[in-house]
């Protein structure tokens, strides 16, 4: 068995250490999840208020961080605001980044990305595995060579991870970016190796594995975020996320996250939705049984009874927590430390499209310039905040990128 982690008292499950495949312990079960934390300075480098945002969750006790959507070709996107591996990056502030977060034994991976279809329209043309052009996503058909190439651009990222001090990378196959456009039906036409049965959808994020573990070597974490289903009719099911997910056990991952839902046009995300959490336990339970490799589920924790009971019955090795950790960044040591500690989350009466994840994003940025305790945007406000930032980063990106 490549993980041998017991839980020795069942009460303080959540403190448990976790020893992953590649030998490296995190130093307890509660992750801040990826969350694309639009802090960019718009030229793909962080800025000081994000690395502020991730020593702030250090501090508070997170056993791991991950910086949401790092991008691994600067010219698909999923904001203006997303950090950039590359050539490009301002190498000095991204080990700032790292020295101030990699604390107290916290990690910081980066969730290395490429939004594909999904790139804004505004900063260039978007690709993904088969053209479409549908009222509100159309997309360019990526030919076989992009595609072989693809290997190669997250191994590079990877490798700058590892030189900047991340400890760890995550690749993110979830919510309709590039690499979850792969695995879904919806997006992936194609009839040759990559598109057709859930093998050959599969088979680009093997191969990408396969190159970001040869780049990283063997002692370095890797993990993916998948989706267990994008909860639409013709995307990926369950049936085929986990078939996936015996596809995955096969390699040398270190952590698989389970999310769910896709950004495909006008379908609300799963973080969106009024459906009561958690989310995806049920799902990650059925991949406990088809998988020796560490588990993470994400979405719709909010109270420590919840992670404690995931834990507890074995479901998940690891807790996802995205909102909560916006409205507490110390929920991490509150959850591990007191009794009686749960969030209140904000409640709105209309939610528009893309409405909670602008009010998350600005309260990032509020936390980040550390005066979330003033914090009081109403969601309207947050929106054209959140909107007149990215459109002012949109020109400064595609300046910035020019060349590309
Ligand atoms: C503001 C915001 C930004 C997000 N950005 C990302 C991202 O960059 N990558 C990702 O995989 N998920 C992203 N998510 C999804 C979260 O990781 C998480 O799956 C979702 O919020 C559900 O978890 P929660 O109920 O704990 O919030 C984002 C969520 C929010 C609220």
């Amino acid at each position: 068995m490549k993980n041998k982690n017991t839980i020795i008292n069942p009460m303080s499950s959540l403190h448990n250490n976790l020893t992953l495949p590649c030998g490296v312990v995190l130093k307890n079960r509660l992750a801040k999840a990826a969350m694309s934390d639009s802090l960019g300075d718009g030229e793909g480098n962080p800025t000081q208020a994000q690395i502020r945002l991730y020593e702030k969750w250090a501090k508070g006790g997170v056993g791991i961080s991950f910086v949401g959507e790092v991008q691994c070709d600067p010219r698909f996107p999923e904001k203006p605001g997303n950090l950039v591996l590359g050539e490009h990056s301002n190498l000095k502030l991204l080990r700032e980044l790292t020295q101030r977060s990699v604390i107290d034994g916290a990690h910081l991976w980066a969730q290395i990305g490429h939004a594909g279809a999904l790139t804004p329209s505004s900063i260039s043309q978007p690709v993904g595995p088969s053209a479409l052009n549908l009222e509100g996503l159309t997309c360019l058909e990526m030919s076989l060579d992009e595609i072989k190439q693809l290997p190669e651009k997250y191994a590079k990222s990877a490798l700058l991870a590892k030189k900047v001090g991340f400890s760890g990378v995550h690749i993110h196959a979830g919510h309709g970016f590039l690499l979850s456009q792969f695995l879904s039906p919806l997006f992936n036409h194609r009839t040759d190796n990559y598109g057709g049965s859930i093998e050959n959808r599969c088979r680009i994020i093997l191969e990408i594995i396969e190159a970001v573990r040869n780049a990283v070597g063997d002692l370095f974490p890797i993990g993916i975020r998948i989706n267990s289903s994008d909860q639409m009719e013709g995307g990926l099911s369950e049936a085929d996320a986990l078939k996936a997910i015996r596809l995955l056990d096969k390699t040398s991952l270190d952590l698989i996250d389970i999310s769910g839902g896709t950004y495909f046009p006008g379908v609300k995300g799963s973080s969106e939705g009024v459906s009561k959490g958690p989310y995806f336990v049920h799902f990650a339970e059925q991949a406990k049984q088809i998988t020796q490799i560490p588990l993470m589920v994400t979405g719709g924790f909010t109270h420590s009874a919840q992670a404690v009971e995931v834990i507890n019955k074995g479901f998940a090795d690891v807790i996802g927590l995205g909102r909560s950790m916006v409205i507490e960044p110390r929920l991490a040591d509150r959850w591990l430390n007191e009794a009686e500690y749960n969030p209140t989350f904000p409640r709105f009466e209309s939610l528009p499209p893309g409405g909670l994840t602008a009010w998350y994003t600005m309260r990032l940025t509020a936390i980040g310039e550390d005066w979330e305790e003033s914090f009081e945007l109403d969601l309207p406000s947050a929106i054209q905040q959140y909107e007149e930032r990215d459109n002012q980063r949109v020109i400064q990106w595609r300046k910035r990128f020019k060349d590309l």
